[in-house]
């Protein structure tokens, strides 16, 4: 054999043998759950949650079916360890109160995300901050914008904005002649209320361009901030490749500073000005920034973010309300068979009329249990490590609320995948009273999440979907189009989800309601 034969021999088998050491140490990885379950001990001896034995590299879309399908394997607490972080499901109730609840000084941080809370949010926003002061001050800032006293302040504002869907609605269906899309208004709808609850202002109409560019903003952080979705977020290695998701990720971080922060602008400009400017969050930021110690980005992300954070929630359960009236003409018939008794038809429903509605709250309910926006709330984080019924959950571990999953719990909700708003006619609580009841077991849903976490916006997100829903039941019947089958299975979002997009008929249900929607009109107007 030739000098150059041997050498390339040689090199060939060190080629194969490198790849070897390779695929070993990798499968090694990727294996190494089966010795950690059982070596991870904490001082008594308790291990880790069981669960799958190897490591995986992210879910796909869906994963509350895989997650489901772990929960009926592994139990209630079961743990997975996506690339080098290791996750806990809760799956049951009690443990989530137990954890959540009871242990809230443990269980309520965030994870650093790599492209949610590094790339996108730079440390920044309320949802993304780790436990600990500066989440205090901002949640307390933020909530000040949400308090009853606020709500009370804003109470016709709400109501006009819904009364100016509805008419978007009857408009842009050629007053119920044809199918329509609702993708659009019900989107301006809540992008509206957060904006006059964040900024002081509205958009006027479908076409302002605040309108496409805000909802395109909310849909691409839905996309990027998916809790199992990023390879990049489990291997850290791979945070130091260039990406096209990374440079997404740069570019919504870009955008939102660029809309968000060009308001922002405006209203200090103003407010610097010496006129006269609404209250609204970004007032009580901007009032508060130096005694607040608030830097400029802080006040741009989290009045960004909060924005963000009430848009595709709210909008998609109207969307899903709207999916899924077409196929339970029963329950249409039910409910406006309450409301011609209740209200009549020569007013529509308003906020005084909510808690004489049994059954149009039940409808409402029943949605959140089935259309949950976030099946998996926003993940939590441990801060130390911490046993909890002879299992070790360590710190540094992001633990999630498993929605899907107790929301279909059978016992608790008898035939979980039928839509039916019956089961909730006794429940008179508020989302809100009925997350702080002590049994957890006879909690509405957990649609909002659970302890310290839980949603600031609840109430918010209550009121609005009770003016928009009951107005809608009140004023149509909803048909879908022949030949254009809705889906209520699939949806879009990796973090939020709203329904794929479908088209419905809407038509009004008598003389009066066109009468009702053409009382008032859209115009512009600072509070
Ligand atoms: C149907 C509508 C909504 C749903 C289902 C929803 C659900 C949730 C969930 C599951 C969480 C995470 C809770 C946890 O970590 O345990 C959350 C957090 C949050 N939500 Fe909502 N939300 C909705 C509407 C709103 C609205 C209208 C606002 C603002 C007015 C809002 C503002 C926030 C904020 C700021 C957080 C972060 C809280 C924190 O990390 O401390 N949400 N929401
Ligand atoms: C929930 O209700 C309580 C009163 O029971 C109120 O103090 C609190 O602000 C409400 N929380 C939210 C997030 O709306
Ligand atoms: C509805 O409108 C949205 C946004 O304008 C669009 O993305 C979607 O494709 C439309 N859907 C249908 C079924 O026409």
């Amino acid at each position: 054999m030739s000098l150059v034969g041997t050498v390339v021999t040689q090199s060939i088998n060190l080629a194969l043998k490198t790849t070897l050491a390779c695929i070993l140490l990798i499968g090694a990885y990727f294996l190494s759950p089966i010795a950690l379950r059982r070596f991870v001990k904490d001082k008594d001896g308790n291990t880790i949650p069981p669960g799958p034995p190897t490591r995986y590299a992210y879910l796909r879309k869906y994963a509350e079916r895989a997650l489901d399908s772990w929960a009926k394997q592994y139990g209630d607490l079961f743990s997975i360890w996506m690339g080098s972080q290791l996750f806990v499901i809760i799956s049951d109730p009690q443990v989530a109160k137990d954890l959540f609840v009871t242990n809230g000084a443990i269980f309520s941080s965030r994870k650093r995300y790599f492209m949610k809370s590094q790339v996108i949010l730079r440390g920044r926003a309320i949802t993304g901050s780790p436990y600990g002061n500066t989440w205090r001050q901002h949640r307390r800032l933020a909530t000040l914008a949400l308090s009853p006293k606020s709500m009370e302040g804003h109470a016709d504002i709400m109501d006009y904005e819904a009364h100016m869907l509805m008419k978007a609605l009857y408009e842009e269906s050629q007053r119920g002649t044809t199918p329509l899309n609702t993708t659009q208004a019900t989107g301006r709808y809540a992008l509206n209320n957060m904006l006059i609850l964040s900024f002081g202002i509205r958009t006027t109409s479908l076409d302002d361009p605040l309108v496409a560019k805000a909802l395109r903003l909310t849909m691409e952080f839905m996309e990027l901030t998916g809790p199992w979705a990023n390879v990049i977020d489990f291997f850290e290695i791979l945070q130091y490749i260039p990406t096209p998701k990374k440079a997404r990720g740069h570019q919504l971080y870009a955008d939102m500073v660029d809309t968000y922060g060009s308001m922002l602008l405006q209203f200090k400009t103003k407010m610097l000005a010496g006129e006269e400017v609404p209250d609204c969050l970004i007032k009580t930021l901007l009032e508060n920034q130096e005694s607040e110690k608030l830097d400029w980005e802080d006040i741009c992300m989290l009045s960004a973010v909060f924005t963000l954070g009430g848009v595709h929630s709210v909008s998609g359960m109207i969307q899903w309300f709207i999916a899924t009236l077409p196929s339970h003409p029963e329950i249409c018939a039910k409910a406006q068979e309450e409301l011609d008794r209740v209200i009549g038809r020569d007013r529509w429903p308003t906020i005084e009329d909510e808690f004489n509605l049994p059954y149009v709250r039940a409808i409402i309910k029943e949605l959140e249990r089935l259309h949950a926006p976030f099946w998996n709330a926003t993940p939590h984080f441990t801060t130390e490590d911490f046993s909890y019924k002879g299992h070790y959950i360590p710190k540094d571990t992001v633990v999630i609320l498993n929605c899907y999953t107790i929301h279909h719990n059978e016992i608790r909700y008898p035939d979980p995948f039928s839509f039916n708003p019956d089961r909730y006619l006794d429940d008179g609580l508020s989302c809100n009273e009925s997350s702080k009841l002590s049994d957890p077991m006879a909690r509405d849903h957990w649609a909002f999440g659970a302890g310290r976490r839980i949603c600031p916006g609840i109430q918010t997100a209550e009121r609005e979907l009770w003016l928009v829903c009951s107005r809608l039941l009140w004023s149509f019947n909803f048909k879908s189009v022949p030949n254009e089958p809705i889906s209520l299975e699939e949806y879009d979002g990796l973090s939020g989800r709203t329904p794929k997009p479908f088209r419905v008929h809407l038509t009004p249900r008598f003389e009066g309601v066109s009468k009702i929607l053409d009382s008032a009109e859209d115009v512009p107007f600072y509070l």
